[in-house]
């Protein structure tokens, strides 16, 4: 015998407590706009995730006008990065070219943020919860099938559902109609990631390109470093020892790394994916699901960040007016940014990775780009803007 679901009932029902699902959840509270967020994760779950450590000037001020971050007190400014080919620095001035900043300040520090603002401000945020599937997407009554923690099936009425569920978003499937659903690339390169114990090694981070491959030097405190080694996209992320991989960074980045102890190894898979819909009648993907990119330039969580702002405009404005103008321009405009940023990853990627099989001709024109990019103002300045981010809408 089937038990019938328990049910529930709210104005946005929010798949995923990723960056995107929890920042929505918030802005949403403050405009007293109620909302279910549910995730199968555990908080701990959630507050160990490990990505880029990158944020936008524009997601910062968001951050910090929403309320309860610790950017300012745990995170860093940075006010250019250092392109290094054939053993040379050059750095890119952001601020004497676009008058901007990044912050590094690791996506699990937000996480930690937003969930508590969330809690403190009691959200109706649902851990253990697993997302089946949405029905009546093209109704005005759509809704989210889930099981409880329990096990015990669980249906959220809504009048807007956002998947907002990561790269393997289940939500996808009721707006694009396949849950795979886009425009997809792939790379022929990985990135072999490690943490350690060691103090920093340079002031800002250093993205490096040699003839063994890429490296980039980040960081995330004073005692503990981020680094990225570029590898085969098959690796077990077991197979390399400790030290070889201190001497391939210290060969790829021409030697003066602080060498410490590696706690924690993965590898990251490099790919760019656009779903072909981010909107089916009032189902919405934000984030990893509406879109991925290579790491290279540390856009994904600010592409998300970007995406909840006009979203969480539209829904305000359809909860006060009951006009849609937003939720239809939604789409259009969100895409606008989201492939300038797929540009910006896809050419970081391949303007900073040798790809298997070159040729002696792509090698050299790759490194005149990188000479031209750093030594034009103009070059650098179209960089720094990208890199800082482009103004954000709503
Ligand atoms: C980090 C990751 C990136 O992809 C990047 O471009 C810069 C920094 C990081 O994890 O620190």
């Amino acid at each position: 015998m089937t038990s019938s679901p328990a049910t529930a009932r709210t104005r946005v029902a929010i798949i995923g407590a990723g960056p995107a699902g929890l920042l929505l959840a918030a802005l949403l509270h403050r405009d007293g706009i109620d909302s279910i967020v549910i995730d199968s994760r555990s908080r701990e779950e959630i507050e160990r995730t490990i990505r880029a450590g990158i944020l936008e000037q524009g997601t910062v001020e968001t951050l910090r006008e929403l309320g309860g971050t610790r950017v300012d007190a745990v995170g860093h400014r940075h006010d250019g990065i250092e392109l290094r080919w054939d053993g040379v620095g050059h750095r890119i001035d952001f601020q004497a070219l676009v008058g901007r900043a990044v912050w590094l300040y690791p996506q699990h520090e937000v996480l930690i943020d937003l969930l508590a603002k969330n809690l403190a401000d009691g959200v109706d945020l649902r851990l253990g919860v697993t997302a089946l599937g949405i029905d009546g997407a093209e109704t005005e009554a759509p809704l989210v099938r889930a099981t409880g923690a329990d096990g015990t099936p669980l249906e959220i009425h809504a009048d807007i559902v956002v998947g907002a569920d990561g790269s393997r978003s289940i939500a996808r499937e009721a707006v694009t109609g396949s849950l795979t659903g886009g425009y997809f690339r792939e790379y022929p390169f990985a990135w072999f990631g490690i943490l350690c114990e060691a103090p920093p090694s340079a002031p800002e981070l250093i993205y490096s390109t040699t003839q063994r491959g890429f490296a980039l030097i980040s960081q995330r405190s004073p005692e503990v470093q981020r680094m990225y080694l570029q590898c085969e996209p098959t690796m077990d992320p077991a197979e390399w020892s400790d030290a070889f991989i201190w001497d391939e960074l210290q060969a790829r980045v021409g030697g003066g790394l602080h060498e410490g102890t590696i706690f924690q190894r993965d590898v990251l898979r490099f790919r760019s994916f656009v779903a072909h819909r981010l909107r089916t009648g009032r189902a919405f993907l934000v984030g990893d699901a509406a879109h991925t990119v290579p790491p290279t330039g540390a856009k994904g969580m600010n592409l998300a960040v970007a995406d909840v702002l006009l979203l969480h405009r539209a829904i305000a404005d359809f909860v006060a007016t009951g006009s849609e103008a937003g939720l239809d321009a939604y789409e259009p405009t969100a895409l606008q940014r989201i492939w300038k940023a797929e540009h910006f990853s896809y050419w970081m990627t391949v303007m900073l990775h040798a790809a298997p099989g070159a040729t002696e001709f792509d090698e050299r024109r790759r490194l005149a780009e990188l000479e031209l990019v750093a030594t034009s103002a103009h070059g650098s300045a179209f960089l720094a803007e990208a890199y800082t981010g482009w103004p954000l809408r709503g």
